[in-house]
């Protein structure tokens, strides 16, 4: 029979044995799987576990901070990285989605690589793989050509100076909580990445998220993000025209991600959050609601 006691026990002594008293590298995230994988190495190796948290300057309003508050919590300590000039500088001017999510998957080898000078000799790299990203890496991967890469699994470089540990590869996820994706913010900016439209993002964002929640929709939508659109169009405020930004909301129901409904959001709820975005965030002027289904749309924007 298989409980979570008897898992944890088992995992932990596994871990143990396979890593021997080694240092394990963990890079975490504040998601709930490198979570999880960083309370389970903390548990089998101790202080042998190295964290380490990198902010690539794509994040949630206030993520950062909430993350190394969360781990202080669970008494883990964190090296903490802000690689934001760094991400931001190799991003900048580069508008093409895949190019994007290279960029950022290149950055993160490099800054583990700087990091590594630092914290010294690692044995180890644990990954919070789960069973069904073993799945789909394998799907995603067929003759038909990669539909989006994905960041968990296969993106790592060959010939890395440790071994790879994946404990909770046997786990499935009860899907909880609205995912965020590893390339983050980048891939919700169409067109070039600047700190000016992250700002206004990020703003946007967190009133999108907050008001799903208020509204008690938070745990029957399975994915909400901002986009922030390349163009510019007119509005007007108090007697003068404006020439703004404009966000597209994007909320959609789903099981597992692969097909998407977009999401039924009452028209008073968009209301409340179309004229908080206005009147709250400066730059943008307009607020829009995708009603796409995937497919064809996929559930980002790129
Ligand atoms: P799409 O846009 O492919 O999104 O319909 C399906 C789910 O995958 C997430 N997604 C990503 N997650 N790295 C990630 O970690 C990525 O590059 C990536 N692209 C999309 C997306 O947020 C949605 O939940």
């Amino acid at each position: 029979e298989w409980t979570m006691q008897s898992f944890i026990a088992e995992a932990t002594e596994k871990i143990r044995t396979e890593t021997g008293g080694a240092r394990v590298l963990c890079a975490v995230s504040g998601g709930v799987d490198s979570t999880v994988l960083a309370m389970l190495l903390k548990r089998a190796v101790g202080d042998a576990l190295v964290c380490v948290f990198v902010n690539n300057g794509l994040l949630r309003k206030n993520e950062a901070d909430q993350v190394l508050s969360t781990f202080r919590e669970l008494g883990i300590d964190v090296y903490y990285v802000d690689a934001t000039d760094q991400f931001l500088e190799y991003l900048s001017g580069v508008e093409s989605p895949e190019q994007k999510r290279k960029i950022i998957g290149n950055q993160f080898i490099e800054v583990f690589k700087e990091g590594l000078e630092q914290i010294g000799q690692i044995d180890f790299l644990a990954q919070g793989t789960l069973y069904p990203d073993v799945i789909e890496s394998v799907s995603v991967k067929g003759p038909s050509a990669t539909i989006k890469t994905h960041h968990n699994v296969g993106g790592l470089p060959e010939n890395l100076p440790f071994k790879l540990i994946e404990p909770l590869r046997e786990l499935f996820k009860d899907e909880d909580g609205i995912p965020f994706p590893g390339p983050g913010l980048a891939v919700r900016i169409l067109g070039p990445i600047t700190q000016e439209r992250l700002d206004m993002l990020r703003e946007a964002d967190e009133i999108f998220i907050a008001e799903l929640r208020k509204a008690g929709l938070y745990d029957e939508i399975w994915q909400a993000l901002t986009v922030f659109l390349p163009v510019k169009s007119v509005g007007v405020m108090g007697d003068e025209r404006t020439y703004e930004n404009v966000v597209a909301l994007r909320a959609v129901t789903s099981t597992d991600g692969m097909t998407a409904d977009w999401a039924k959001i009452p028209h008073n709820v968009l209301g409340v959050i179309s004229n908080r975005i206005i009147n709250e965030v400066r730059g943008i002027n307009r607020v829009v609601y995708d009603i796409s289904s995937k497919p064809p749309s996929t559930i980002e924007w790129e």
